[in-house]
């Protein structure tokens, strides 16, 4: 049966046509215009509390994190309410509400930075997690003015379509990859290995080379200054953005992804700036009879 349902809502996906994925990427458009908007209004501030937001410090996206948190909340108060604890029920449904708070934002913070076919399926579940959310804040206040029975009708609806939402969230993550590092699965490269002779490497710009390793070949973006070349994955962990086409900063010891903005230190691979919240791969490099060597930090 649960099969069933999870191929049907498959189905349903797969047979929007294009008028409605027209749709659903205008409005999409309109609510990353609007995120951006009030994210450059909030100035540096702005940029912190995005930063904050996809996860930049906790080193992993902060969205799928604080998800457990609602809905962990509002199912034990489902089970609450049918063992008939009340009171530890609203308790529950409540603490779900203030954790969907955070949820959502940070849930918009990732949002503002996809596209296409995860862009589209995001948008819906946003939109169903945001009724959720309307359902249960509607759910406290009935049984706050002691509507029991329509309190549990609406928590029992709005986790149904946070359910249905969290369904879609999978499908975000597993089926089209959305915040799944594009680094993953580098080879690791223990050994020293030459990527290219050293006249190679044009002075003080960033260039892309491919690092052939036993399993498999990927690509590194390499910055040559003087004898010193730094070395770090060339794709971004955000969502494989050429790192080789970005743009340098701060005195050439950050680059910036050409496609979202997010920022690296090019010495220890630390996110200066999201939307990636993983740090990129560093090469340790070398340079022997005329050739760059490389070997994962
Ligand atoms: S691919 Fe999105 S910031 Fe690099």
């Amino acid at each position: 049966m649960t099969v069933d349902v999870v191929r049907d809502m498959s189905r349903v996906m797969d047979a929007l046509g294009p008028e409605q994925n027209q749709q659903l990427d205008y409005w999409a458009g309109q609510y990353q215009k609007l995120l951006n908007t009030v994210t450059s209004a909030g100035g540096p501030a702005g940029r912190q509390i995005k930063n904050w937001l996809n996860g930049v410090w906790l080193g992993h996206p902060l969205h799928p994190a604080l998800t457990d948190a609602a809905i962990g909340a509002w199912s034990t108060g489902f089970i609450l309410d049918v063992v008939g604890a009340t009171r530890e029920a609203d308790a529950a449904m409540t603490v779900g509400v203030l954790a969907a708070v955070p949820t959502a934002l940070s849930g918009s913070a990732d949002f503002a930075d996809i596209s296409e076919e995860p862009r589209r399926i995001a948008l819906i579940h946003a939109v169903l997690n945001a009724t959720g959310l309307v359902l249960m804040v509607g759910s406290l206040a009935a049984r706050r003015g002691d509507k029991r029975g329509l309190g549990i009708g609406l928590s029992t609806l709005g986790l149904g379509l946070t359910g249905v939402s969290a369904w879609l969230g999978g499908e975000l993550v597993y089926r089209l990859g959305t915040q799944v590092s594009r680094i993953a699965f580098e080879p690791h490269v223990e050994e020293f290995q030459v990527v290219c002779p050293e006249a190679e490497l044009p002075e003080g710009k960033l260039v892309a080379k491919t690092v052939s390793v036993e399993g498999g070949e990927f690509s590194i973006a390499l910055l040559k200054k003087g004898h010193n070349v730094q070395a770090v994955s060339n794709a971004c962990p955000h969502w494989g953005g050429p790192l080789a086409e970005g743009k340098l900063l701060e005195d050439d010891t950050v680059v910036e992804c050409p496609w979202h903005g997010s920022q690296f230190n090019l010495v220890d691979g630390r996110v200066c700036q999201g939307p990636a919240a993983e740090p990129t791969n560093v090469f340790e490099t070398r340079i022997r009879e005329g050739k760059v060597e490389v070997r994962r930090r």
